[in-house]
């Protein structure tokens, strides 16, 4: 039996930070790392550009996702990993998916819906800021999963209706030319713990309170220092649990180092020696990575061998599931 196909996008984005990696992109190596299964991580590119629409942007946040993922230790022998855009069966397949997907489920999906309502609230015109590419995007992603007969896609909590609608897609295929493609299941983490950021709050962008991954060491020591901590004096006993730096320093630390850490703050360790050692911990685990990072992006040549060796795999696994796409359809001879 061949193994599962376990597919996710990526979608570059700005700088991937503490929480980006704590939340998804260990797990996912971890996932891949087993071995039981097939994986497919690829770069979303062309997601990406129905809202990067600067030329040179969209060039470095997609080599910028890319080298931050193999910095990460994404095993290019383990994991097929590509650009969405160099497969374009994808395309393909999309417009297929397109003539077979009632609009009114694109009116549903919800990242089109909240500006369709914001709009209506503004008194705006209803599709004001919306492109052809954020309203069909759940098609593509459609396309992406479906080609590649996926049976788990991990993804972050907002994206399951969109997995859902790949589903509801594969089954309209399938009621109306045979049954074509495999119906995809999400994966989605049930209780991932919060990351804190600077501020206390969830780490995100949009809270402008995040710790870069790639951040040079002394930046990175400036900004742990900014961690918000309350006014318990130097010496009083801490609670580890209740405690934002001691939730990171659990990401990065041994089992041991955390026990150690733990009694330290029974016993009453001051919150200035508490955060030098968080960013002692976070920075010998992201020193190498950090050294990879900036050599990948110093010689992109180096990315793209991997990117182009990953899309000839992908693009051997989706020429048959697209042949045989065309032949449903009538497309044959
Ligand atoms: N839409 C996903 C996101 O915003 C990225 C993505 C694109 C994706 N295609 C996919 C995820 C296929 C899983 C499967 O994060």
């Amino acid at each position: 039996m061949s193994k599962e196909i376990v597919l996710t996008g990526i979608k570059p984005t700005g700088k991937v930070h503490l929480g980006n990696y704590i939340g998804a992109i260990k797990p996912a190596l971890q996932m891949a790392g087993t071995g039981s299964c097939s994986a497919l991580y690829f770069i979303a590119d062309y997601h990406g550009l129905n809202f990067i629409q600067d030329r040179k942007e969209f060039n470095e946040l997609t080599y910028g996702i890319a080298a931050t993922w193999l910095a990460l230790g994404l095993d290019p022998e383990r994991v097929i990993f590509y650009r969405q855009s160099d497969v374009p069966e994808i395309f393909e397949l999309q417009w297929i998916l397109s003539c077979l997907t009632p609009k009114g489920l694109m009116n549903r999906a919800h990242a089109y819906k909240a500006i369709h309502e914001q709009n209506m609230q503004a008194g705006a015109d209803a599709d004001s800021g919306v492109n052809m590419g954020l309203f069909t995007y759940p098609v593509l992603m459609a396309a992406d999963i479906l080609l590649f007969q996926s049976g788990k896609v991990p993804v972050g909590k907002d994206q399951i209706q969109h997995v859902e609608i790949a589903r509801d897609i594969a089954e309209a295929f399938n009621r109306n030319y045979g049954d074509t493609f495999r119906l995809p299941d999400y994966i989605a983490p049930e209780h991932t713990a919060v990351i804190p950021g600077l501020d206390g709050r969830k780490m995100s962008k949009s809270y402008n309170n995040t710790i870069p991954l790639f951040e040079p060491a002394d930046n990175l020591k400036k900004l742990i220092s900014r961690i918000k901590t309350d006014s318990t004096p130097p010496h009083e006993p801490k609670d580890p649990d209740t405690s934002n730096i001691f939730l990171l320093y659990q990401e990065f630390a041994t089992p041991g180092q955390v026990q150690d850490f733990r009694s330290r703050y029974l016993s009453g360790i001051s919150w200035g020696e508490a955060k030098q050692e968080l960013f002692q911990v976070v920075n010998s685990a992201l020193e190498e990575p950090r050294k990879r990072y900036n050599d990948l992006m110093a010689s992109r040549e180096q990315i793209d061998a991997i990117l182009d060796a990953g899309a000839r795999k992908a693009r051997a696994m989706a020429a048959p599931v697209l042949e045989q796409v065309r032949y449903r359809i009538g497309r044959y001879r």
